[in-house]
């Protein structure tokens, strides 16, 4: 069964929203289109892509230096690749970046440069899943697309005291979500839901007293809102470990090299090393890149991707000026390091290796 709320909820939200809506670089506010601003789909299409897995605050900076850089879809579809996938590093998930770029180039060559207006086709746009495909369609184009993100679900599983657990409550969280899409503003509405579960509707210590939907909320009414959406226990993120090498020259020059185009971290750059294995198995032996006196350091580095945490040995080399980089690998010097397409693990590895031997 679907409970259904009265229609004024959706009203009471959308006064909520114009009252208490955040700022952020990629919004057109009520207040802004009573200016006459509109939505640039290109604007939103990049936000949305951004903001899958990443919060908002990482976000801001990348999206102002992307759309300072990259102004419409045609200047993205021009752009080369790799400088693309610089600008992303470190927002993670960089098969994103890939598809974000095969997207503006098929916009951009194949549809005239303008994003299409329906969830259906937005959804055949490369990097565009369902979820994005609404969002796009409800916050650029005003469609009355039903838009649940993981903020969303916690508001509708506790407005409506949907008791399943996660995953498996997600298809009725869905349908009841859909009851309340206005014909009203839905653009508008998509983006409350969103600011509400961001702001009020908190997964620890909602802030109800303050919530436009404290009347009509079934589990606030029920006394613990907090404790949904139920989710089952998580398993334990595994350990991987591994080994980088972090090859520094007399210049102060580090050696990298290029990943592999699919899989983690799929095309991106990297001190070369081993590859990662859980901790237990057979670990296989890691060649360092370039022959020099390699020690390994005092400690590890420590980074947390989404499916295991990962420990990794860092060993250092000094070489002399002239040693030649193995074919597919370069030396970046240390002002040209900053904008390698460096994820954020082996950014780590190098400061670790380059704040000194620790012994
Ligand atoms: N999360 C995903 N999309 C968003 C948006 N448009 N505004 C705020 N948070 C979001």
């Amino acid at each position: 069964m679907t409970a259904s709320l009265p229609r004024a909820a959706a009203a009471d939200l959308l006064a909520w929203y114009d009252r208490h809506h955040r700022r952020l670089p990629w919004r057109v506010t009520p207040s802004d289109r009573a200016e006459g601003v509109v939505a640039d789909p290109y604007r939103v299409w990049l936000s949305e892509i951004m903001l899958q897995q990443t919060t908002v605050a990482a976000v801001k900076a990348y999206f102002e230096a992307f759309t300072a850089r990259w102004p419409s879809v045609r200047d993205l579809a021009e752009a080369d690749e790799a400088e693309v996938m610089k600008a992303w590093a470190g927002l993670g998930y960089y098969s994103r970046a890939r598809n974000l770029k095969a997207c503006a180039e098929r916009v951009a060559r194949e549809l005239g440069g303008r994003f299409p207006e329906s969830e259906a086709e937005l959804a055949e746009l490369p990097g565009v899943g369902p979820y994005t495909a609404a969002a796009i369609a409800a916050i650029a184009f005003d469609r009355p697309a039903t838009v649940v993100d993981g903020n969303v679900e916690r508001v509708v599983a506790r407005l409506f005291a949907i008791e399943a657990e996660m995953p498996a409550a997600k298809p009725e969280i869905r349908r009841s979500a859909a009851t309340l899409t206005p014909r009203e503003r839905p653009g508008d509405f998509a983006q409350a839901m969103m600011d509400l579960g961001a702001t009020i509707c908190t997964p620890k210590k909602p802030a109800c007293g303050l919530c436009p939907w404290r009347e009509p909320c079934a589990a606030r009414a029920g006394g613990s809102p907090e404790a949904l959406p139920r989710r089952a226990a998580k398993r334990p993120r595994p350990t991987r470990i591994g080994t980088t090498f972090v090859a520094v020259r007399a210049d102060g020059a580090v050696l990298l090299g290029r990943r592999p185009p699919k899989g983690l971290l799929g095309g991106m750059s990297e001190t070369p090393g081993s590859v990662w294995v859980e901790r237990g198995s057979e670990a296989t032996a890691a060649t360092p890149p370039v022959p020099g006196r390699w020690r390994r350091l005092a400690g590890h580095v420590d980074h947390t991707f989404t499916h295991f945490h990962l420990e990794l040995a860092v060993m250092r080399a000094d070489v002399a000026a002239d040693t030649p980089a193995p074919e597919g690998h370069w030396w970046s010097k240390p002002d040209a390091l900053s904008g390698e397409a460096l994820p954020t693990v082996f950014r780590k590895a190098i400061s670790h290796a380059l704040r000194g031997p620790s012994e």
